[in-house]
């Protein structure tokens, strides 16, 4: 009997000194119209690295911006596996942190991504989870969306699929069976068609320890700006916004969302600022927790999350402008 306490202690006693060899880096995977050396992006992963004290990388999809406009998002991921499995120093398992597009290509990597290694935390800025209404960067509100709606019956075409980015992932409401028979990326992401359910995506994402969820209030980008929670407007209608636990994907748990929150591990950060905007101050509270010394103190650190975001930090600091 005296084996087992001499022995925790031991390993306590290791923990203590060597806190830092638990640290496993992270990925950071940009948003459209976006590539690793723009300033936005260089300061914010530069940020994270030092706030936390761990490893960070920009993965850059082919050139940049221009690329990631036009390939598309499936194309995007096949992109990003490759590289993460080429990169040695992400064998022993990773965090993700996207931006924006870049989101769903990090899913997409969580869920597609054969062979590669472990995401362990995915903190997650503006994505447009459940689709967006609206193509990216064309403003706010109703005109855009009537503007959406009248290129409709080209979003869905074999061309767009093929030559814009956006078009996997612009969901219309108002229509919803050309959205499933022809989008070619989110309804295979959020395992959307019912004969074509993998279970296989459900399992990966399921695994994930923590998913961020970061909404920010004054998101103009996004239509509506709860898809960064996977709330999004009912099949048919542009009202109300569903929040994400009464929509089908969390009700019938199509990729393990709910489960993920039954468990503790979904956080859904309200942040204020527009589209990406996050302060240094919200970075600090919301992001890096994840960063830091995941693998073995994932009880507590996840406790800590919780409690820090009930605090509620409110900050308008803008901290990129897309
Ligand atoms: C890079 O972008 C340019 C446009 O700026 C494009 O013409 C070219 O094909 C792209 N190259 C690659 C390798 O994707
Ligand atoms: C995307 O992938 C498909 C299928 O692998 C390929 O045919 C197409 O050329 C790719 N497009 C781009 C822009 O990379
Ligand atoms: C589900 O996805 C996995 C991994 O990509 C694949 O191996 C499997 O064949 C897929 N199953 C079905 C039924 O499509």
């Amino acid at each position: 009997m005296m084996a087992l306490p001499s022995s925790s202690f031991i390993f306590i006693f290791i923990f203590i000194i060597f806190p830092t060899s638990h640290s496993i880096p992270f990925i950071l995977i940009h948003g459209i119209a976006d590539q690793c050396d723009h300033p936005g992006v260089k300061k914010l992963t530069e940020k994270l690295i030092s706030f936390s004290g761990v490893e960070g990388y920009c993965v850059e999809v082919g050139n940049g911006s221009w690329d990631s406009w036009l390939m598309p998002l499936l194309n995007q991921t096949k992109v990003v596996c490759e590289k993460v499995k080429q990169m040695k120093e992400l064998k022993d398992g990773y965090n993700i942190v996207g931006l924006s597009q870049g989101n769903l290509i990090g899913r997409g990597v969580v869920e597609f991504c054969e062979g590669g290694p472990p995401v362990k935390n995915f903190i997650s800025l503006s994505g447009p989870h459940a689709g967006t209404a609206s193509v990216p960067l064309c403003g706010s509100g109703i005109l855009c969306i009537i503007a959406d709606n009248i290129i409709k019956g080209g979003i869905y075409s074999d061309y767009a699929q093929e030559h814009l980015a956006p078009s996997g992932y612009l969901k219309l409401p108002n229509a919803m069976p050309a959205y499933l028979d022809k989008c070619r990326f989110l309804p295979l992401l959020n395992n959307e068609l019912p004969d074509k359910r993998n279970s296989t995506y459900k399992e990966r994402f399921s695994s994930l320890q923590n998913l961020v969820l970061i909404m920010f209030e004054e998101d103009t980008v996004l239509i509506p700006k709860e898809t960064s929670w996977f709330g999004y407007y009912p099949d048919g209608a542009f009202d109300p916004i569903l929040p994400p636990q009464q929509t089908k994907l969390y009700t019938e748990d199509w990729i393990g969302l709910k489960t993920l929150n039954e468990a503790g591990r979904v956080k859904f950060i309200r942040a204020s600022g527009g589209h990406i905007g996050i302060s240094d101050t919200d970075m600090k509270n919301y992001v890096v927790p994840y960063l830091k010394d995941q693998t073995s103190t994932e009880h507590s650190t996840s406790k800590t999350g919780s409690r820090r975001m009930m605090r509620g930090v409110k900050r308008r600091e803008l901290f990129i402008a897309t």
